[in-house]
């Protein structure tokens, strides 16, 4: 009770935008924070399923703010910016969690196809933070960057190395980040998800050739992760590995890469083109 009331605290009045907002993990975060007291901004291309959750973030009380932006696009990434600037006046929490799957070996995907995966993982997620840095720094100290990476991002495993390669930039990136902004009080923080049930399978690209792997049974829900995104926002947690399987690769990874090495050859082996 007394811990529901801290956390409720810490985001009441304060303003979060969101990028992929408009499916899964970035929907149930909008909701999540909404439930905790702030407004939201909710960004992403597809502006019907963006004005459902906008009028489902506002039914808990709080002002929503949908706004249609590719984060490809310079001039969307802007007009998003601008418009948060205008309803809210700065910025408390920009959680990047816009992306996009990649699935086949490397030499089956196309140098297009993983060009886009980055343009929007990467290049979005930077483009995305620049744009907001101002905001931001109205709210600081205490305002937060969160970074939605993955499991993979920490570690490569076959037929995913494309999207892995996207999200270990992010990695990377976020390190920086974190020590560039930590004098001015701006948190930068990692999430990496396992597995989630979303529409992330049906809209990722496939190598050609590649069929869709079958549907695990373990997956989290996103709503379990939007939970995490919001734990780690209110106890500022660097670094977030969620699921044990998760957890346990990144701990094998780094005591036992050989060992590890071996458990991937034998993922690979059964993967067969169709
Ligand atoms: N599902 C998993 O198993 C899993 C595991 C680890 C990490 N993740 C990460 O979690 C994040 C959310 O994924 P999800 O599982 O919730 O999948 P999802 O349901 O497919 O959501 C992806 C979101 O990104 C948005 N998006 C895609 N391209 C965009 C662009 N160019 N500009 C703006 N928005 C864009 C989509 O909205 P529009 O199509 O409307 O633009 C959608 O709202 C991703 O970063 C993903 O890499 C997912």
């Amino acid at each position: 009770m007394v811990r529901a009331l801290m956390t409720t605290q810490h985001f009441q009045g304060r303003v979060a935008l969101i990028t992929g907002a408009s499916s899964g993990i970035g929907r149930a975060a909008a909701l999540a924070y909404a439930a905790r007291g702030a407004h939201v901004v909710l960004a992403a291309r597809r502006e019907s399923a963006l004005r459902d959750a906008a009028r489902e973030v506002e039914a808990l009380g709080v002002r929503a703010l949908p706004v249609r932006c590719d984060v490809t696009s310079e001039e969307d990434v802007a007009r998003l910016i601008s418009e948060t600037r205008d309803a809210f006046g700065g910025l408390d929490f920009l959680v990047n969690n816009a992306g996009l799957g990649l699935y086949g070996p490397v030499e089956g995907f196309s140098e297009a196809q993983l060009r886009q995966v980055f343009e929007i993982n990467f290049f979005g997620l930077v483009r995305v933070t620049r744009a907001a840095l101002p905001l931001l720094r109205a709210r600081a100290p205490g305002s937060q960057v969160l970074n939605v990476s993955s499991v993979l991002g920490h570690r490569g495993l076959p037929l995913l190395g494309g999207y892995g390669a996207s999200k270990a930039a992010v990695n990377l990136l976020t390190e920086s980040l974190r020590a560039e902004l930590a004098a001015e009080g701006i948190r930068v923080l990692l999430v990496s998800p396992g597995l989630t049930e979303t529409e992330f399978r049906d809209a990722r690209l496939n190598a050609e050739g590649w069929r869709q792997d079958a549907i695990p049974l373990n997956a989290m829900s996103a709503e379990a992760v939007a939970q995490a995104l919001v734990r780690a926002s209110h106890r500022e947690r660097r670094e977030t590995v969620l699921t044990l399987p998760g957890r346990a690769m990144v701990l094998a990874n780094r005591l036992v890469p050989g060992l590890f090495d071996r458990v991937a050859r034998r993922i690979a082996n059964p993967a067969r083109k169709p």
